[in-house]
Formats: structure tokens, sequence, C-alpha cells
């Protein structure tokens, strides 16, 4: 494949986003939690394609975005519960797991087939647009190489998947900066299958209950997924007080400074952290190298911290 062109987050950028993806090709697209790798979810070639850009296992099905509410009932059944959480916080980052409908479309690589298919409308101004303009549904992975580092940049994504992929618009840092929380509504009680950018204490709030997390034996072909995940080439070490010699440090909080500056964030504030975490595993990548070492500090295990302890878990988990 020739050099990905980088597309400008305007209208001309947009029909021409619009027009790689009716080919078949793949487009990178900003989204409030991280980029995706967009592809015509309807279209086996360009599903496979992002398996195969991704150098993605192919038994991880892959989350299909919407624009609209009343794009759902092509594609899959809109169960009450999902009804009232889609009305509570879609657009947004929240994923929802439901029963696919019959005649739906869907290559059948997007759900590795499932009989459910994962939905998401997003809230990216720039990943609405081009939904809108294509005007059908986009399968989109996080667009990074499988196992690596998600991206929250352009210049991650390129990083990555430079000559893989046909196109990225260049859409600035993403403002979530973790992936969307995923929750299976197929039935009457939600089950939490990932943690993300939606903290389960808000989903909680709005449901009014509590919310049922699957044991591992559960998720282990599912979601969030291989145990080993979101990793940066070197090692990492999590709970770190203070760094070992040679070590890359990132910090949480007012007490715990980082190398050079690296910090989730300095006032503690977890929401801030999220956004940046991914930043900042990709700067300690680079400051460590292929082989060197990242340790981060302690992350309070609370609303956004756990989604940003798992991400972490699966960073550090032995190769
Ligand atoms: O924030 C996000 O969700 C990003 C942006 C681009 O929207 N997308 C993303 O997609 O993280 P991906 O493909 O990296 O994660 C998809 C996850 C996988 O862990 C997969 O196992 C789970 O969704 N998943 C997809 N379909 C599923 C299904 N039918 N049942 C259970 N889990 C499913
Ligand atoms: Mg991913």
């Amino acid at each position: 494949m020739t050099k990905t062109l980088i597309l400008p987050a305007d209208d001309t950028g947009l029909a021409q986003a619009a027009a790689i993806l009716r080919a078949g090709e793949l487009v990178a697209m900003p989204t409030e939690t991280v980029y995706g790798l967009a592809g015509d979810a309807c279209n086996d070639r360009a599903v496979a394609r992002i398996f195969d850009a991704k150098n993605r296992p192919h038994f991880n099905p892959l989350i299909v975005h919407l624009s609209q509410l009343d794009q759902v009932a092509q594609i899959a059944r809109l169960t009450q519960l999902a009804g009232r959480l889609a009305h509570a916080f879609w657009p947004g980052p929240l994923t929802l797991v439901l029963p696919l409908a019959p005649g739906h479309g869907l290559s059948p690589l997007v759900t590795a087939g499932l009989e459910t298919v994962a939905l998401r409308m997003p809230a990216h101004p720039i990943a609405r647009a081009l939904l809108e303009r294509f005007n059908g549904p986009l399968a989109a992975p996080s667009a990074n190489p499988s196992g690596r580092i998600s991206p929250v940049s352009t210049a991650h994504v390129l990083a990555g998947l430079d000559g893989r992929i046909a196109a990225v618009i260049d859409g600035g840092d993403c403002a979530v900066g973790l992936e969307s929380t995923i929750l299976d509504a197929t039935g009457p009680a939600p089950r939490l299958l990932r943690e993300g950018g939606l903290a389960r204490e808000t989903i909680e709030d709005v449901l009014g209950l509590e919310i049922a997390t699957p044991s591992p034996s559960d998720t282990i072909s599912a979601p969030g997924q291989l145990r080993s995940h979101y990793a940066p080439r070197g090692s990492l070490r999590l709970n770190a007080h203070t760094p070992e010699k040679g070590e890359i440090w990132i910090g949480f909080g007012p007490d715990t400074p980082g190398t050079e500056g690296l910090t989730l964030s300095a006032k503690a504030d977890l929401t801030e952290a999220a956004a940046s975490l991914f930043h900042m595993l990709h700067k300690a990548d680079a400051l460590a190298g292929p082989t060197g070492r990242i340790a981060v500090a302690p992350v309070p295990e609370t609303g956004l911290g756990r989604a940003i302890n798992d991400r972490l878990r699966r960073a550090a988990a032995p190769r």
C-alpha cells in the first residue's frame, strides 16, 4: 500500500474519507474515546482489511458505529434496557451488546459469527459527520496494531499503521482517552464486559441498580479480552511509589512527579488521568525504547480509576 493520506477535518476531507470507505478501504477517525479504524461494516473485504491492518486475532468481534438511534433497528433488537441506556448515554462512550436482528446485513466477520453485536453512537463531531456522510454502519476497533497502546492522536495512529491504511482524519486529541465502556444489554440485567470511558457508577445511578461483573471465564473470548493488551514494547511495573534505577516513571498526584514530568494527572484527577493515559504510555514507550522499563504510580480503584487500572494491568501482563 502507498502512504497513508492525512485528511483535514473539514468538508473536503470528510467527502474524501466517505469515498474511501465506499471503495472498501479504511479510514482512521477521531472519536471522543480513542481513534477508530473505520471500515464499511457490511463489506466483508473492508472488515477483513481491518483485521489485516491491525494484525488482529480473528476471534475478536468489532464495535459497529452509528450516528442515529433509528439506525439500530436494522441491525439489532433494542432491548428495553438498551433503550434506557441509549437515551441516557448516547451519543457517548458507551457500547451496548445487543441481539442481532434478522437481515442485519453486517459482514459476519464483524460479529465473529456471534448472535449478538456491539453498537456505539460516538459523540465526537468528526466521527458523527463521517457517519452521516457515509450513511451506514462503520466497524471501528481502536486504530492501533493489535495488542499495542490505543491511539489518542493522529500521530499515534500513524506511528502504528502508516502505510497499512488508506487515510486518517486529523481531528486532534481524544477528549476521553479511554475506550468505551461495554455493557451486555441482551437480557433484562446489564453485565459489564469492559470498564471504559463511562464510569460504572454513572450508569448505576441512572438505572438505579448495581451492575454485575461477569466471571473471567465469561469474558475470555469477548471484551478487553486478551490479558496482555495496550502494551508498551518494554516492561511495565504497577503501583510504583518511586522509580527504580533506569525506570521511566509515570506519576499520579502531587507526590509522584514522574520522569521528565510524565504524569497521568498532577492533581490526581481521574478524568484527566484517563485522557492522558495512552499519551503517557506512548511517551514512556518512546523514552524507554523497545526493551526499557516503565513504572506507574498507584491509581485509586474508584470511578474511571477502575478502567485506568484495567488498562494498566493488561499493559503490564506477562507476554
Ligand atoms: O471506544 C471504543 O470502544 C473504540 C472506539 C474506536 O469506538 N473502539 C474499540 O473497539 O475499542 P475494539 O474493537 O478495540 O473493542 C471491541 C471490543 C472487543 O473487546 C470485543 O471483544 C468486544 O468489543 N465485542 C464486540 N462485539 C461483541 C459482542 N458481540 N459480544 C461481546 N463483546 C463484544
Ligand atoms: Mg483496542
